[in-house]
């Protein structure tokens, strides 16, 4: 039996589609607050016919990171573990929270894990775990991390949390590493990379000259459970389908949203300008900022990502990134309400 954090999430909510679909015994652990509808309609989006069933069959168990006895109830059981949830945020207000849920929560998983007899642990990590490269750009496996003033309390988070899971293995705990790329498909629109097709559809008029990797939603789904289920231990994997501009993938939302592409490049003296105006506005509203220093300076990095290591593990096939930009477009055509600026997912 398996169970998946962080299944409300864009990553969680495809994986569990991919394990229900192939039949799985899943069992999910979601927070007192966290809504599964829209995980629902996702289930259905991918599977007319099924959707509704294989969603039915999935066993939600409440719990959080921050709770260990919540994790020693939701882990009796259980022969493998995805653990996708974390906080993804560039606001650094939200440091204290973030490196809580990412690498105390982590640590509590993995310990917890360790005291039973999981078979597996597959931990959803990021590119920004790895750290930047000094010389050309090129984001590989290998790649040793470095403290730096330019790390974000996300990526900082990120390096911890996949530390814990490092030292795990080290105890005993079998386990592999994925390590995506900006992660595109259906998801809430409020959170995550999910927010990127909405700025686009809402009338995004600025792009930045940023570049970096993407990759589909579903295909991160794929291979985790394909590493999970091979007798691969102990090892992490960049997962990238292409490296593109920023413009590059807004002209995509674009074109399948109908939008308007962004015009306009917001080069770095912009983009300075843009978040220390956002953070003003922030202080004198109390509304949280729409974009932060680390956000702002991030769009204007030009990074590449290697995926040769797990083309040469699993020969697996990547889909374009067009397929995932019309994805999402024609989810939320579909359902056009988590779009709408009154919607708030209940809870
Ligand atoms: N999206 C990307 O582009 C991207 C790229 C690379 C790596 N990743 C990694 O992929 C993983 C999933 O990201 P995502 O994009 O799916 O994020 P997301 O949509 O924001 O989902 C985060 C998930 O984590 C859960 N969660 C957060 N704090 C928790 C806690 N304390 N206890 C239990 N559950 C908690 C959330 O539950 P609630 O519903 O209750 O909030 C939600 O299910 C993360 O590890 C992220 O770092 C994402």
């Amino acid at each position: 039996m398996i169970l998946v954090t962080g299944g409300t999430g864009l990553v969680g909510s495809h994986l569990l589609f991919e394990l229900a679909s192939k039949g799985k015994i899943i069992r999910a652990l979601k927070r007192a607050g966290s809504n599964t509808e829209l995980i629902k309609r996702l289930f259905s989006w991918y599977d007319h016919e099924r959707g509704d069933d294989l969603f039915e069959r999935i066993e939600w168990v409440e719990g959080d990171l921050m709770d260990i006895v919540s994790l020693q109830e939701a882990l009796k059981g259980m022969e493998y573990v995805y653990h996708c949830a974390a906080m993804v945020s560039f606001m650094p207000d939200d440091k204290e929270q973030m490196l809580n849920a990412n690498v105390e929560g982590t640590a509590n998983l993995v310990n917890v894990a360790l005291s039973t007899d999981i078979r597996k642990f597959c931990h959803c990590s990021s590119v920004a775990a790895i750290g930047s490269p000094e010389k050309n750009n090129l984001v590989e496996e290998s790649l040793v991390w470095k403290t730096s003033r330019t790390n974000s309390w996300y990526a900082i988070s990120k390096y911890g949390s996949e530390r814990e899971v490092w030292r795990a293995s080290e105890e005993g705990l079998p386990m592999v590493i994925v390590n995506p790329t900006v992660v595109i498909g259906p998801g809430d629109p409020a959170r995550s990379s999910a927010q990127l097709y909405q700025s686009v559809k809402n009338g995004m008029k600025f792009y930045t000259s940023g570049v970096t990797g993407f990759v589909d939603a579903r295909d991160v789904a794929r291979i985790m459970v394909m590493l999970t289920d091979s007798d691969i231990i102990n090892e992490r994997y960049i997962l990238s389908s292409e490296d593109l501009s920023y413009k590059e993938l807004f002209t995509l939302f674009a074109h399948y949203s109908g939008a308007q592409a962004p015009k306009y490049r917001a080069g770095r003296f912009l983009s300075e300008l843009a978040w220390r105006l956002e953070k003003a506005r922030s202080l004198m509203t109390g509304q949280k900022p729409l974009l932060s220093k680390e956000t702002a300076r991030n769009a204007n990095i030009r990074r590449h990502f290697s995926n040769n290591k797990i083309i040469e593990a699993t020969g697996f096939k990547f889909r374009p990134i067009t397929e995932a930009a019309e994805n999402t477009s024609l989810f939320f055509k579909k359902y056009p309400v988590y779009l709408s600026p009154d919607f708030r997912m209940p809870s």
